[in-house]
């Protein structure tokens, strides 16, 4: 009996000692800086925090004003969750859709704020990439191009190329390499040949908010044609350029002129002239 009441008298103290050790908020979960989604995907903003008492949580909008719902727009949970819901084109709201936002925890011990999140949803549109054919004197290197569309650029990248053999050609960085994919997404098929001529490219593009893959809406042929006499070597229009790859730790920038002439240009060594530069930030 006596050690039953000892145990029963030393519980009690250890939930008091529990309940003694207030803490103030501390976020588990910090939601990201950018939140953009697709009007088909919606999205979950995920917030959580700890700390004793357990923190509240609520969402203030940039002048620090709380959130609240929006019937089948925006949704606050209980477990701290900011939800988008997929919507209609026509249920587009700025003040929800492109909105700053930031996540607040609170208990009696204090309040803590996260950064900055960038709300913003993008109406799917329909889009079409195209090839177009391009001349190319023998023996040069041949550039093939995906134009997509500047209204989804900012979504839509080149994942991979597809001739009408059914080859897929990456992304690849080995400069000797007869097809290449750059960076940029563009094709360079090195040392044409009038074999060249019987094949057709595809871009295939990727829509980085639903992941969507889809082929260019045309194809690409290469025109070989055969040298007249000399032509002075000639920068293809519009391909020499400066690429930049962002990364977290830097970027790089390669630089790249390819040429076409007859003969050959004598910088054989590459058909490139390369520069690449690189920062570790
Ligand atoms: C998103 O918008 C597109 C374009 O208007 C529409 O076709 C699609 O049905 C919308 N998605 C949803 C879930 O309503």
């Amino acid at each position: 009996m006596l050690l039953r009441s000892l145990c029963f008298v030393l519980l009690a103290l250890g939930a008091r000692a529990d309940d003694d050790t207030t803490a103030g908020p501390v976020f588990l979960k910090e939601p990201p800086n950018r939140v953009d989604f697709s009007n088909t995907t919606g999205a979950v903003v995920e917030c959580s925090a700890r700390g004793n008492p357990p923190p509240d949580i609520i969402w203030v909008r940039a002048d620090g004003t709380a959130v609240g719902d929006v019937p089948g727009l925006r949704q606050v949970l209980a477990n701290g969750n900011l939800v988008f819901p997929p919507f209609r084109a026509e249920d587009y709201r700025q003040e929800v859709h492109a909105q700053v936002y930031a996540c607040l925890a609170k208990n009696t011990e204090g309040s803590i704020h996260s950064r900055d999140v960038n709300v913003r949803a993008v109406v799917n549109q329909y889009y079409e990439a195209e090839v177009v054919s391009e001349y190319v004197i023998r023996g040069n290197t041949a550039v093939l191009k995906c134009n997509i569309p500047s209204f989804v650029s900012d979504f839509v990248r080149v994942e991979a190329w597809v001739g009408s053999d059914g080859t897929t050609y990456n992304f690849n960085s080995n400069y000797d390499s007869k097809y290449l994919v750059l960076p940029s997404g563009e094709l360079h098929i090195k040392d044409v040949g009038p074999e060249d001529g019987y094949k057709s490219y595809q871009c295939r593009t990727k829509h980085r908010l639903t992941g969507e893959t889809k082929l260019s809406a045309t194809k690409g042929r290469l025109v070989i044609t055969e040298p007249v006499g000399s032509v002075a070597p000639r920068l293809s229009a519009g391909t020499s350029k400066i690429q930049t790859t962002d990364s977290r730790r830097g970027f790089s920038l390669t630089l790249m002129c390819p040429a076409q002439s007859f003969p050959v240009p004598s910088y054989r060594t590459g058909r490139f002239c390369k520069a690449k530069i690189s920062f570790i930030g």
